[in-house]
């Protein structure tokens, strides 16, 4: 089978297209035809190996996984031992290790059926950005009906679901932050107010908001809290060039210490793949409250392109490659 491959750490040069053994399914897995696979942030980390903390993981010298990729959508090829609730020929949609291969073993806690309503590029997009955005609004910002949400990185692959899931979970007001060039798109969304951060800093006017999604730019703890009102939350998602060694980790840390000295609740957290939110969301998207916004989808021998296009910040929404057809 045909897979991006990866010996050592670094940028889109490092990644190669290969000819592989077909893995097989062990106990609870399930072998999957991927039909498209989405690129984000996390993917890029491990392919870097930066910030270096991530090395600890996944190997000091050299990735111990060669194949790169997490989410992916595709048809079951066959199941392992244990498997009950997927046969081969069902559409599906999970996270894996090494989704970037014409197969991947996928854990069957973590898939999912693909919800009829979107494609399979679609159906990529969702499972690591999505359930990030719904647990970080619905478990870590305990949202509540009729409170106003701001979320900041609104037009990438975890914002453009938080500012639809901020309505479809009774959010009263969605505002926005995002380049003014991704504006339209972000409005299209359902967010009420979108905040061009290239021209002014979100809270100039003297806005407040009762739950704030902090997905990018890095923004200090302090400058943070001033967007909340007296009693709302600020969730820590992610944030870039924080640093090499740790990516900025040393913010949400300290803002989480200080939470419970504050009027503030301040909270991070590293989002859970499971299959149960991704059902929860395939349902959304059925009902019409939710979609993908897909960059591409790109062909699978372009995939270092696409990754590039993410490096670049060029991405709207979430980069998607088809590594195979019918
Ligand atoms: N906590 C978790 O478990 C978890 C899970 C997944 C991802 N993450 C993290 O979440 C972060 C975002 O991931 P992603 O996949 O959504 O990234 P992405 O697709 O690259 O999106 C980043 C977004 O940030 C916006 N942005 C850039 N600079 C900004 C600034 N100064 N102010 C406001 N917005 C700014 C970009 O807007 P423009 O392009 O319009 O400039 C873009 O919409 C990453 O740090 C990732 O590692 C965390």
């Amino acid at each position: 089978m045909k897979t991006i491959w990866q010996d050592r750490y670094g940028g889109e040069d490092t990644l190669t297209l290969r000819d592989t053994p077909a893995p097989e399914p062990g106990k609870d897995e399930v072998l999957v035809r991927v039909r498209a696979a989405s690129i984000d942030l996390g993917t890029r980390h491990l392919m870097t190996g930066l910030p270096l903390a991530v090395r600890l993981g996944t190997g000091l010298r050299a990735p111990r996984k060669h194949v790169p990729g997490r989410a992916l959508a595709g048809v079951v090829e066959a199941v392992g031992e244990g498997v009950t609730g997927f046969a081969p020929g069902d559409e599906v949609y999970g996270t894996a290790a090494g989704a970037l291969a014409e197969l991947a073993v996928v854990p069957v806690a973590r898939l999912a059926r693909k919800p009829a309503s979107l494609d399979f590029a679609q159906a990529a997009a969702v499972p690591v950005s999505a359930p990030t955005a719904l647990q970080g609004l619905r478990d870590i910002g305990r949202i509540k009906a009729g409170q106003s949400v701001l979320v900041i990185g609104a037009s990438g692959g975890v914002g453009t679901y938080a500012v639809q899931l901020a309505r479809a979970l009774g959010a009263g007001r969605v505002d926005a932050v995002c380049s003014g060039a991704k504006a339209d798109l972000v409005r299209s969304l359902g967010a009420d107010d979108v905040i061009d951060y290239t021209r002014t800093e979100p809270g100039a006017d003297g806005r407040r908001w009762d739950l704030v999604l902090d997905i990018a730019g890095n923004r200090p703890v302090a400058t943070l809290r001033r967007l909340l009102t007296p009693r709302g939350t600020l969730v820590f998602v992610g944030g870039e060039s924080g640093g090499r060694w740790t990516g900025g980790m040393h913010r949400q840390l300290g803002a989480t210490a200080l939470s419970p000295f504050v009027h503030h609740r301040l909270a991070m957290y590293v989002a859970r793949e499971n299959g149960r939110d991704l059902e929860t969301l395939g349902e959304l998207a059925d009902a019409g409250q939710l979609r993908s916004v897909v960059d591409g989808p790109y062909p699978f021998e372009e995939t270092a392109r696409a990754i590039a296009r993410l490096d670049a910040g060029q991405a709207r929404g979430k980069i998607v490659v088809t590594v195979s057809g019918d």
